[in-house]
């Protein structure tokens, strides 16, 4: 048995994969196109594994596309792949609408194609998993319950208007054409591997640099943070027994300010590397220009995975925090890896 992953050299795709050659006997292929985002590095204690194939290529690619899924068979594809930063999209939208609406659109076209002439067996076993984010619901007013399944989608940014069409292709798929396909919604992600232009790995690297920690606006919005592992848990659970077409929130239960992200990652590093004399990491922090259309709040309400799956986070924000400040420190390796060229160009323009 195979499933095939997208997306699979990024932060969360390629936590899923590590994590899934340590649970599973079956064989996962990488298809990733190694964007910006994308980094080979984070797979280093996989790449030998006689379970795990790599391929450079694109979602969209319609000459790609089919000959993988007939050489492979998956039962399933999971796909991560997609354009994740929301101010990279403030910037310009035009790579996540390749990529989160045309690629999506794409390879849910071929794997149509493929579906439908398997023998039915293996068509009623296959499964499309896509996952998405909690961004499509739009934000929450601070005494608004969290965003269930039934909320409808107002996105405000480029990057979650791109999700969420991606998300109704999916949905679109399945009602038209009998596409067996499962959604996942989740918060906020952190952990190992995340890139440092998102808002916990960044705010570390500064701070061991000494440089200002950038929070946006009053640092006073909202988000309910998950441990990546958590997230590639819930994800296999839908995968294993999600209802086919049905939609999954995912979320850590978690909800923290930017600001008391900020204070914890300081307090944490204050502890265990002390950085100038007795000046805490917390002086570093910096407010900034807000983000346009920044949204407020993100919750997210768990109660069907938890109810119908089982799946629960396991850690909290506090013991997921410290492990990832951890992971940081032991990797400065992958961090000067992945913070040369390009990464200097978009924080020039990002913070200037
Ligand atoms: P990421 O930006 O770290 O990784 C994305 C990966 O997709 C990269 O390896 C990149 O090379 C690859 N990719 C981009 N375009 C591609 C294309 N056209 N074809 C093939 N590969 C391509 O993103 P992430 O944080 O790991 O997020 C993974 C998925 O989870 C995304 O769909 C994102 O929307 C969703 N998500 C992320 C979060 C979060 O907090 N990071 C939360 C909820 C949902
Ligand atoms: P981010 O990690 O970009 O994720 P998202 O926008 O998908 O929620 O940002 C998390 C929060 O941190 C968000 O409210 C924006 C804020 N933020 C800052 O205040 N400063 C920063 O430099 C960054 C990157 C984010």
């Amino acid at each position: 048995m195979t499933i095939l992953v997208t997306g699979g050299a990024g932060f969360i795709g390629a936590n899923f994969i590590i994590d899934w050659l340590q649970t599973r006997n079956e064989v996962v292929v990488n298809l990733d196109k190694l964007t910006y985002a994308g980094n080979l590095r984070n797979l280093t204690s996989v790449e030998d594994n006689q379970n795990y194939a790599f391929i450079q290529g694109d979602i969209g690619d319609s000459a790609l596309i089919p000959k993988l899924l007939a050489e492979y068979k998956p039962r399933a594809v999971i796909n991560f792949a997609a354009e994740s930063h929301v101010d990279r999209s403030i910037h310009c939208a035009e790579d996540f609408i390749g990529t989160n609406v045309v690629g999506v659109y794409r390879l849910l076209n071929n794997i149509l194609s493929h579906w439908s002439e398997l023998p039915e067996t293996e068509k009623a076993g296959f499964r499309f998993l896509h996952v998405s984010t909690d961004e499509v619901y739009g934000a929450l007013e601070p005494d608004e319950p969290a965003f269930t399944e039934d909320n409808s989608y107002k996105p405000n940014n480029p990057y979650s208007a791109s999700k969420a069409a991606s998300d109704h292709l999916v949905r679109a798929f399945h009602h038209t054409y009998g596409l067996p396909v499962l959604t996942t919604n989740c918060s906020n992600n952190y952990g190992p591997f995340q890139f440092p232009e998102k808002l916990i790995p960044l705010f570390i690297h500064n701070a061991l640099a000494q440089k200002s920690l950038p929070l946006y606006g009053d640092g006073r919005q909202v988000r309910d943070w998950l441990y990546v592992r958590d997230h590639c848990a819930a994800i296999r659970q839908v995968l294993e027994a999600g209802e086919v077409g049905e939609v999954y929130n995912i979320g850590g239960n978690n909800e923290k300010t930017n600001l008391e992200i900020a204070n914890m990652l300081c307090e944490i590093l204050d502890e265990i590397r002390p950085g100038n004399g007795a000046e805490s990491y917390k002086s570093l922090i910096t407010l900034v220009k807000d983000r346009p259309g920044h949204d407020r709040r993100y919750a997210m309400d768990s109660s069907r995975i938890q109810r119908d799956l089982g799946w629960r986070a396991s850690e909290t924000v506090e013991s997921g925090i410290r492990k990832t400040v951890s992971w940081y420190l032991e990797n400065q390796d992958w961090v000067a890896a992945t913070t040369g060229g390009d990464y200097h160009n978009w924080v020039r323009k990002q913070y200037r």
